[in-house]
């Protein structure tokens, strides 16, 4: 009897601890573009910070960049109702909301996203996704039940914010534009020891200098031209994904065949190649730190939209490592032309 006793206690000693573990991690805060985790709930907030700096002079030079005849200043690069869109040709005439956005409560979906629906680390890539997944997604930002487990990530608070005063055809337009443009590769995934000591700017990991540190266990996403992207906005300049050595190993067993029953392979809804299945959005090429921030938001129930249950099996066993191993695999497939697009054009 007593051994019986014990075992019980024993076994929901483990479950606890388990339940503990997952829900006591904290959001990765690399992913979520922090140095350190976010303070504990109920913790007071800092004292506000002194005040900024007094603005720099506005600086009125043209800036260039190699592959285009335009020429922005830093202002116009960054206006938030109509950004500048360096090469035009790139991509399909914008609808007004991508290109201006709407005073004064919705900025242009290119500043963040870019023109062509690239996007950064920071936001998200959403160009080729499904129509029908666009605007359920955007749906859910407005409903409520699609927010960040770290409450300091300013810019998803902004998407929401954005997804509630926009009306139904500022969506459908916006969906249809990004869906019409073709995912392509964007990020290159490098497996290393060390990594260039970066920066944060914005939520966005800037290389600093010739040092190197460690990596740890993180995912350093960057980009591969510091200043065309972090002062240009050039949506042709790319990212590199510094990822921990052995993890796309270890997150290709996870998706490819659920890690000994850990999670379900991926390629049952979001197509063989992970390019995507009608409905079902792509995840190969596409950010890993935006990859392991959806996976964990849908963990922890900060991300619970109508489609979401799908995935709930899915990441309900994952650990932090295990969500780095997935999204630094799914971010180094293939996409476009070059990877076996099978059924996946179908449905859309
Ligand atoms: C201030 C920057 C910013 C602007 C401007 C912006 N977004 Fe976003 N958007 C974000 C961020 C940040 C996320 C990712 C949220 C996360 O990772 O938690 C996001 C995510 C999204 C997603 C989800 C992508 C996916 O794969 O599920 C869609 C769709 C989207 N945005 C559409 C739009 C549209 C349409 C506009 C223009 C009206 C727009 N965004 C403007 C910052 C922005
Ligand atoms: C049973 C079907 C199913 C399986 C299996 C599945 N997914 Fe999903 N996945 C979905 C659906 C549906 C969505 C859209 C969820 C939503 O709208 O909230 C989604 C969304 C996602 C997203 C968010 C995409 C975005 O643009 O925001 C990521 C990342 C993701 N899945 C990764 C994975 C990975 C990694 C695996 C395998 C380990 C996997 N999924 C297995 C159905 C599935």
């Amino acid at each position: 009897m007593r051994s019986v006793v014990g075992a019980v206690i024993f076994g929901l000693a483990c479950v606890v601890a388990a339940g503990v573990l997952l829900a006591a991690d904290a959001p990765p805060p690399w992913a979520y573009g922090f140095a350190v985790p976010p303070p504990p709930a109920g913790t007071p907030a800092p004292a506000p910070a002194a005040a900024p700096p007094a603005a720099a002079p506005v600086d009125a030079t043209l800036k260039h960049l190699p592959g285009s005849s335009l020429a922005f200043t830093l202002t116009q690069i960054r206006d938030a109702f109509g950004p500048a869109d360096w090469y035009p040709g790139d991509h399909p005439q914008m609808p007004d909301v991508v290109a201006h956005g709407r005073r004064p409560d919705v900025r242009a979906c290119s500043l963040c996203h870019y023109p062509n629906g690239k996007g950064r680390p920071e936001n998200a890539g959403v160009s080729g996704l499904p129509v029908s997944y666009f605007i359920q997604t955007m749906a859910d930002f407005k409903n409520g039940v699609r927010k960040s487990s770290d409450a300091r990530k300013a810019n998803t608070n902004l998407m929401i914010a954005f997804a509630k005063a926009m009306t139904d055809d500022e969506v459908k337009a916006a969906a249809q534009y990004f869906g019409a443009i073709k995912w392509t590769p964007w990020i290159k995934v490098v497996e290393a020891k060390t990594v260039p000591k970066t920066r944060i700017a914005g939520g966005m990991f800037l290389v600093e200098g010739e040092e190197k540190e460690p990596i740890g266990q993180r995912i350093i996403e960057t980009p591969e031209n510091t200043e065309a992207t972090e002062m240009l906005r050039d949506a042709r300049s790319g990212f590199i994904a510094y990822v921990p050595v052995g993890s796309l190993k270890k997150g290709e067993a996870l998706v490819t065949s659920g890690g000994g029953g850990k999670t379900t392979q991926c390629a049952v809804c979001h197509g063989a190649d992970l390019q995507g299945l009608g409905p079902v959005p792509g995840i190969a090429g596409r950010s890993p730190s935006y990859v392991v921030r959806q996976l964990y938001d849908m963990q922890q129930g900060s991300r619970t939209g109508t489609w979401t249950d799908l995935m709930k099996p899915v990441v309900a066993k994952l650990s932090a490592d295990d969500m780095l191993a997935i999204a630094a695999y799914t971010a180094a497939r293939p996409v476009g032309a070059t990877a076996n697009r099978g059924l996946t054009s179908a449905g859309r």
